[in-house]
């Protein structure tokens, strides 16, 4: 049988470089390989209180832009959170045996009471056991997670356990965190600050514009340039070079790393092929993302189908649950 996958991706902010390259592209791999669900957390966005006018025009364009870049329906199932409402149940029983203590101790949380004092709310609270629920739900065996994550699975793992223990099931494996091949890609910020991201503010989009874009990286941080032969590069240049390695030709990388170490190297010049390579490898995802973000009837579909998927293998999950903890009908 295919191991069960399942991952969350929040439904604030458009896909930058750095999703793309560090998460996305694997998902997209996995859906080769697993059973895997994908879904929109937006239930979880509600946490910040985004304006209702905001809430579904985000949905459409992170769907869309998750189409575009390449994962596919027939393969996967991809809903959004909200659509499959059993999810809320099995959060509700899961609370049960979720600690106070222990949720709040989760790193997340302390992080949310110190950026948002002024909405500390239930929500942020037991964010970990709604998403325990998501992944529980589907009895995921993998779900592919950034360190920041990494948390939150560990309590899905605890809840896993404890609910098995408790009502002495065998009802939910222990899901564990998917390691993708290799060193993890990580994509840099351009501001000469170590990583992309949103919080940063140095992302660069996959929906930029092309000025937009091009403006971006011609901004992106230097030096005064190389004043030794060979010489070692630091950290603002090792960056722009970390990019071009993913989106350029390697005669390219190389052209510019013996220009640099030649000490004849042009920045400028650097920057504009680099704009170029990430347009060039960005646009049919630009493409394909205008023709179906506001194509209602494909959208709906697609939802449609993510989400019947994602509901037949909750309700099961849900049926058992009531039925190990004592539910019945008269
Ligand atoms: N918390 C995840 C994030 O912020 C999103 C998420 C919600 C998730 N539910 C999930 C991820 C279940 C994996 C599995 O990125």
């Amino acid at each position: 049988m295919k191991q069960i996958v399942v991952s969350g991706i929040r439904s604030t902010g458009h896909l930058h470089l750095g999703n793309y390259y560090g998460a996305l592209r694997n998902f997209i791999q996995m859906q080769n390989d697993f059973e895997c669900y994908f879904f929109i957390a937006d239930y979880h966005s509600l946490t910040t209180h985004p304006d209702p006018k905001d809430l579904h025009p985000n949905v459409r364009s992170i769907l869309a832009e998750y189409l575009a870049s390449g994962l596919d329906p027939e393969k996967s199932s991809i809903y959004i959170q909200s659509d499959v409402p059993e999810v809320c149940e099995i959060f509700t029983l899961l609370n049960m045996h979720a600690y106070i203590g222990e949720l709040e101790r989760t790193a997340s949380f302390k992080d949310k009471i110190r950026k948002q004092p002024e909405n500390v709310n239930a929500g942020l609270l037991t964010y970990p056991v709604l998403m325990a629920a998501d992944i529980l739900q589907h009895k995921a065996n993998l779900v592919p997670v950034g360190k920041d994550q990494l948390q939150h699975l560990e309590m899905t793992r605890k809840y896993a356990r404890r609910f098995n223990t408790i009502y002495g099931a065998e009802l939910f494996p222990e899901p564990d965190a998917y390691k993708f091949h290799g060193e993890p890609i990580k994509i840099p910020g351009l501001d000469g600050s170590g990583k992309m991201g949103k919080s940063e503010g140095n992302c660069i989009y996959l929906n930029d514009e092309d000025k937009v874009l091009t403006k971006k990286v011609m901004r992106a941080v230097t030096d005064q340039g190389p004043t030794e032969m060979n010489q070692q590069k630091p950290e603002v240049i090792e960056n722009l070079f970390t990019l071009m390695k993913v989106v350029s030709t390697p005669d390219t990388v190389e052209h510019f790393n013996d220009l640099y170490n030649k000490c004849e190297i042009r920045y400028g010049d650097m920057k504009k092929q680099l704009a170029e390579d990430i347009l060039k490898v960005t646009a049919p995802i630009r493409e394909r993302y205008k023709e179906i973000v506001n194509d209602d009837e494909y959208l709906r579909r697609v939802a449609a189908i993510g989400a019947e998927k994602a509901r037949e293998s909750s309700a099961k999950t849900l049926r058992e649950m009531r039925e190990i903890m004592g539910f019945k009908k008269f």
